[in-house]
């Protein structure tokens, strides 16, 4: 009888795994950072070139490797940190699978050298391709060195996957990024082709991270989130929704300290800042998860990105509430002031370990209005024009009406600025949040009978779509009732509605549940539901606007202290100072 079942040799089971662990430059940099702090670095350095396909080469002064574990370290399965299934639980280092190096070494010219306390010289070891070539003792100092030249020389079809050098390069900096704000203790430094990227020595939170990487105007526009419930814990910071990005690289989220891309996690980010963003756009966030380690299995991805909650749902709402919290919190909010919000996110803010002030009822969210030049003004580019957008940090209603532009925007001024109001948008805003409001049960929406009932006919379609949310819309103020097969009779509607608007608002309605209608959780069904009612009742003509009308549309933006900001993302208002204007128009200011 014959066998056609092989037995894999090591070589080639090391390359199996090494199509897991290693995808790319920046996966090999993530096993070899993570090494080196599990060694307890204090500082490590990466340089790579040529988006590191041509060289990686990490140290750090961690506790380095004996002599004859430097040759183990190589083995597959030869980890110093796991010796039983059940340390699996709870691991408390990154490594534990005891395969990235040998991977590594399988798919690249490998060069290791390295020392440990109780050795009086260190070890080199040289590995082709997964196969031994060298090994000499070296007189170094306690630490390691590791060098990948020519990553996948042996693996063409591989290397013919990876990207130009800026991607590569791209992948391994905001990687770094990750790990150094993950790991505030221990100083990094990062050049690419013999180019500093980043320094920054060992700090004392994350906040002196992010203060010595990012730029300036990211750092003073942060909020602090911080939240807990049992032994969960989420913190970190967010940016203010103006300096949304338009990709998911800005979300930068740790579990347990393990940079991990998450859909569960980014997903409750994002549906926080729904209403805030415009679609498409993504937070800056430096978000960090904290649950007991039996809560999280972090052995689900070969790369060790992903993780899976005991609790879901449950880590998925702390982020929510704690994010909403922070975004809805004090007025001008400085990174480091964390108010409470009233009972709108109750049970979310009542585990919060910070002191908590009162914060009126009525209050809802507000931001410093934003830097808009980049919704302004894509081309601009220069420093001082980008000044000349200011933040706003006035109230509306401290400025003088000089007048209403026919069909577009109030223009208000005072004694150095002039500003720009989209009545519209702003009207917008005042209504998603009174219904945000009423859907919490801390506002009634007014809801008057329409004089003559609106029959509508459907498609069997909308006709159900219509059905499963009636609920939420009728504690808006929409009634309807079913009236025979696929035909609704509307009998009242928020008295910002008018009568003969009815019907189109319940067909944009309609419009809005098709687009959103595969949306899983009703939260998420009821802010689109509330954008289309708002977008609806808002003011259409700035000029049927009377003075009085105006100034009430102002103080109501004050006294809510509404973010600045319409529910699709876009802002309400800009301003010019009459310092720039005169600058533009090349008068002298003294
Ligand atoms: N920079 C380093 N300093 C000291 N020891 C190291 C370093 N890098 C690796 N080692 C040792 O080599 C072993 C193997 O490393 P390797 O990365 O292959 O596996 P691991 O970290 O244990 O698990 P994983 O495969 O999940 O990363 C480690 O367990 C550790 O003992
Ligand atoms: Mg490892």
């Amino acid at each position: 009888m014959s066998s056609i079942i092989n037995v894999l040799d090591e070589t080639v089971i090391n390359r199996i795994a090494a199509g897991e662990v290693v995808e790319r430059p920046a996966s090999v940099v993530k096993e070899l950072l993570e090494n080196a702090i599990d060694a307890k670095a204090s500082h490590i350095s990466i340089e790579i070139e040529n988006g590191g396909k041509k060289l990686i080469r990490i140290r750090d002064d961690g506790i380095g490797m004996s002599n004859d574990d430097a040759f183990l370290a190589l083995e597959r399965h030869a980890t110093s940190k796991l010796r039983t299934e059940k340390d699996l639980i709870g691991v408390p280092t990154l490594g534990f699978r005891g395969e990235a190096l040998a991977s590594i070494a399988s798919v690249s010219r490998l060069r290791l050298v390295t020392k440990d306390d109780s050795e009086s010289e260190g070890m080199e070891i040289l590995v082709e391709g997964g196969t031994l070539k060298r090994a000499d003792k070296l007189g170094v100092g306690r630490g390691s060195i590791l060098e990948v030249r020519n990553l996948f020389f042996n693996a063409p079809v591989r290397a013919k996957y990876l990207k130009g050098k800026a991607l590569e390069s791209g992948y391994v900096h905001d990687l770094i990024l990750r790990i150094a704000l993950a790991n505030t203790s221990i100083g990094f430094k990062y050049s690419e082709d013999g180019r500093v990227k980043i320094e920054s020595g060992p700090v004392k939170s994350v906040l002196d991270r992010i203060n010595s990487i990012f730029s300036r105007d990211v750092r003073e526009n942060l909020i602090s989130v911080d939240g807990s419930e049992g032994d969960m814990r989420v913190h970190g910071y967010v940016a203010k929704p103006p300096y949304a990005r338009s990709t998911m690289r800005s979300i930068l989220t740790f579990v347990n300290k393990r940079p991990v891309k998450d859909k569960l996690v980014n997903s409750a980010l994002n549906r926080a800042f729904t209403g805030l963003m415009e679609r498409g756009r993504y937070p800056l966030a430096v978000l960090f998860i904290d649950v007991a380690p039996e809560d999280v299995d972090v052995n689900v991805h070969p790369q060790k990105n992903e993780v899976r909650f005991l609790n879901p749902s449950k880590v998925a709402d702390l982020i929510n509430h704690s994010v909403t919290q922070a975004l809805y919190d004090s007025p001008r909010n400085s990174p480091r002031s964390i108010q409470r919000f009233p009972e709108m996110f109750a049970g979310l803010a009542k585990t919060n370990t910070q002191e908590i002030s009162s914060f009126p009822m009525e209050q809802a969210p507000n931001f410093l209005a934003p830097d808009f030049s980049s919704q302004l003004n894509k081309t601009v580019s220069s420093s001082t024009e980008r000044d000349i957008v200011r933040p706003g940090t006035k109230a509306y209603s401290d400025l003088s009406v000089l007048g209403k532009i026919p069909g577009s925007f109030i223009v208000l001024h005072d004694d150095d600025e002039i500003l720009f109001l989209d009545h519209h948008a702003a009207h917008e805003r005042l209504v998603f949040d009174s219904l945000l409001r009423a859907q919490a049960g801390l506002e009634v929406v007014e809801s008057q009978n329409l004089l003559i009932p609106k029959v509508i006919t459907l498609t069997p379609v909308e006709a159900e779509l219509l059905r499963a949310n009636q609920e939420i819309l009728s504690s808006s103020g929409i009634v309807y009732e079913e009236f025979g097969e696929n035909d609704f009779v509307v009998k009242a509607c928020p008295v910002w509605i008018r009568d003969s608007d009815a019907e189109d608002l319940i067909r944009d309605l309609v419009g809005t549940m098709l687009e959103t209608g595969l949306k899983p959780k009703p939260e998420e069904m009821m802010t689109e539901l509330f954008k289309t009612v708002a977008c609806k009742a808002s003011v259409k003509e700035s000029t049927q606007m009377r003075n009085d009308e105006i100034i009430a549309l102002l103080k109501a933006l004050d006294e809510n202290n509404s973010p600045r900001v319409c529910p699709h993302g876009r802002p309400l208002s800009f301003s010019l100072t009459f310092a720039e204007i005169k600058r533009r128009l090349g008068r002298n200011i003294l």
